[in-house]
């Protein structure tokens, strides 16, 4: 014992419960594992195998070949869901993009062999114009404008089409008002009580999403602006006021979008609703990360299994993540 007066030892020691590995593990509040994840993965119509993409290095457009290996690694590794997003040769594009609804299409027919091949493997589609117009925009355009009604009038269509191939769910990521009501009927009305909804219900208008166009090829060409349907970053509240409409109107699941720059939005949401709420780490939050990781400025590891931690602390169920393999394979090795 050194001379110092009792009272200069602090009687309260955050720091005892930090001192080993077990006692760290004990009082551990939040915990990643690989049943958290859902794996988003493109896939192409043209012929010849994977294609990579240039902002998203260790990502690529699938085959349908390749989609459904990785789809059975995915699996394997206990992740529980993959959410597809198609990217179509131009003749399939459109103003209307009718191409969405089309039962011989990509989706359904990736859907079909999905659920023939991994049938316990859930599998999510994206509904949403933006692969199929010629505009690059998630709805019906006409003079400047997105049609609300027209929209909801075609991803009525989508969703019911996905619902008849298998989808175990439909992700409307459009920002339409009054989508997901008008999908929950229409999807009731056809026998399809068990096809859930996860909606894409706080979807800012994000600087973020560039990668992901480029995958697909889907950049706005004009059109409309996606401020005019997608959220302005800089609100919350307006945030709450969408997810408690979507619920209202039925969605199982609710999602907030992008993920570490809306981390807030993220807790509010879970703090308000407690309903399972997904979070997307969307395609430049994961170029980031592997830019930062390809240079050697971050532990790709270390900063990946962080990052999806902090959507687990913030109240995130579920968590659409690029990394969602190497994430599954790393905590399988013992991480986080
Ligand atoms: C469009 C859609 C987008 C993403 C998912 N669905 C892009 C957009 O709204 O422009 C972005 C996902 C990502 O960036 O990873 N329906």
């Amino acid at each position: 014992m050194s001379d110092r007066p009792l009272s200069a030892y602090p009687r309260v020691r955050p720091r005892r419960n930090r001192r080993s590995p077990a006692v760290r593990a004990l009082v551990q509040e939040h915990r990643l594992s690989a049943a958290d994840l859902i794996l988003p993965a493109f896939v192409h119509d043209g012929p010849g195998g994977p294609e990579p993409i240039s902002s998203m290095p260790g990502t690529v457009r699938h085959s349908r070949a390749s989609l459904l290996e990785h789809a059975a690694l995915a699996h394997s590794l206990g992740i529980p869901a993959l959410a597809i997003f198609p990217k179509v040769s131009d003749d399939r594009k459109s103003v209307d993009g009718r191409e969405a609804w089309n039962d011989d299409g990509l989706v359904p027919e990736m859907v079909r062999a999905l659920k023939r091949e991994l049938p316990e493997l859930l599998v999510i589609t994206d509904v949403a114009l933006d692969p199929y117009s010629s505009l690059g925009q998630d709805g019906v355009v006409a003079d400047g404008v997105i049609l609300n009604e027209a929209t909801i009038d075609a991803l009525v269509q989508q969703a019911a089409c996905h619902a008849r191939a298998g989808a175990d769910m439909v992700a409307p990521s459009d920002m339409m008002d009054g989508r997901i009501g008008r999908i929950r009927d229409h999807l009731d009305a056809k026998g399809y009580h068990q096809t859930g909804i996860l909606a894409y219900s706080a979807k800012f208008a994000s600087v973020f999403y560039g990668p992901f166009r480029d995958a697909l090829d889907s950049a706005p060409r004009g059109g409309a602006d996606k401020k005019t349907y997608q959220m302005d970053p800089a609100n919350s509240d307006e945030a709450l006021h969408e997810v408690r409409l979507d619920l209202d109107e039925g969605a199982d699941m609710v999602m907030v979008k992008p993920g570490l720059p809306y981390l807030d939005v993220l807790h509010r949401v879970k703090a308000t609703f407690q309903r399972p709420t997904a979070v997307y780490q969307v395609s430049g939050e994961y170029a980031m990360l592997k830019a930062a990781a390809q240079h050697g400025w971050l532990d790709e590891r270390a900063a990946v299994l962080e990052s999806l931690l902090a959507f687990k602390r913030a109240g995130a169920d579920a968590i659409l993540t690029y990394f969602a393999i190497e994430a599954a394979r790393w905590l399988q090795e013992g991480g986080a």
